[in-house]
């Protein structure tokens, strides 16, 4: 059986340069050419390789970003926004629409907790922050209109441990989403391979090592549905 170790996925990673450097370029345009109006037609259509359209949705910076990100988590891509929060906003917006359910865990980061509490009811989205630990407690939470399970794979701050493999277990018996913010725990916690759909990072904690990152890689990646 193939071992997946995430460190070593990133270490494989070897982006070069435009001019061969040993880093990769950094971009810094706006938007992109198109030599042929086709090419421009097959790049609205599907994502195109090596193709990029406008820098807010997609340029090669933020693509190395997010495949490093997609690499390390083992997931089939990953997003990359401009902070944690916008991920999580992005995420649960993009699974859950008005007279959904979301089931959350009640030790979760503030700010994931006051948009929980605060603004997703203004979208009709209603919020159950439960004990996840209790797993009667998540699945007396469920009814038919759940879309997500919400979790942190190691909780801030309390350091509560979520059990992965159980809440997964649950929430394919139940076709829902499970969401986990692994942002306490890159490298040593895979949540992918332990049965989450969509994986956060707010990238501005342990994944760079000193919390010293500022404004250029303040992103987060979404790791896409398996
Ligand atoms: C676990 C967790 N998730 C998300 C966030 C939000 O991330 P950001 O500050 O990048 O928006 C934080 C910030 O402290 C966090 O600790």
């Amino acid at each position: 059986m193939h071992h997946f170790d995430p460190s070593t996925e990133i270490q494989d990673y070897l982006v070069f340069g435009e001019y061969g450097d040993v880093n990769p370029s950094i971009t810094d345009s706006s938007t992109y050419t198109f030599l042929s109006p086709e090419k421009m037609k097959e790049l609205f259509d599907h994502e195109v390789e090596g193709c990029f359209l406008y820098s807010r949705h997609w340029n090669p910076t933020n693509k190395y970003l997010a495949d490093a990100l997609a690499r390390l988590e083992d997931s089939e891509a990953a997003i990359v926004t401009g902070s944690g929060m916008a991920a999580i906003v992005c995420s649960v917006l993009q699974v859950c629409s008005a007279g959904d359910e979301l089931i959350s865990s009640r030790t979760i980061y503030g700010g994931t907790y006051a948009f929980f509490k605060n603004l997703l009811p203004r979208f009709g989205i209603n919020v159950k922050f439960v004990n996840t630990t209790d797993l009667d407690a998540v699945k007396k939470a469920i009814t038919k209109k759940t879309k997500i399970i919400y979790c942190e794979s190691v909780s801030n701050p309390l350091l509560e441990i979520a059990d992965l493999p159980k809440l997964s277990e649950i929430a394919n018996d139940h076709n829902i989403k499970l969401m986990v913010d692994n942002t306490f725990s890159p490298v040593f916690i895979s949540p992918i391979h332990l049965g989450a759909h969509i994986v956060i990072h707010s990238l501005t904690k342990f994944i760079n090592g000193t919390s010293d990152l500022r404004v250029v890689y303040a992103a987060a990646e979404i790791s896409l549905i398996k």
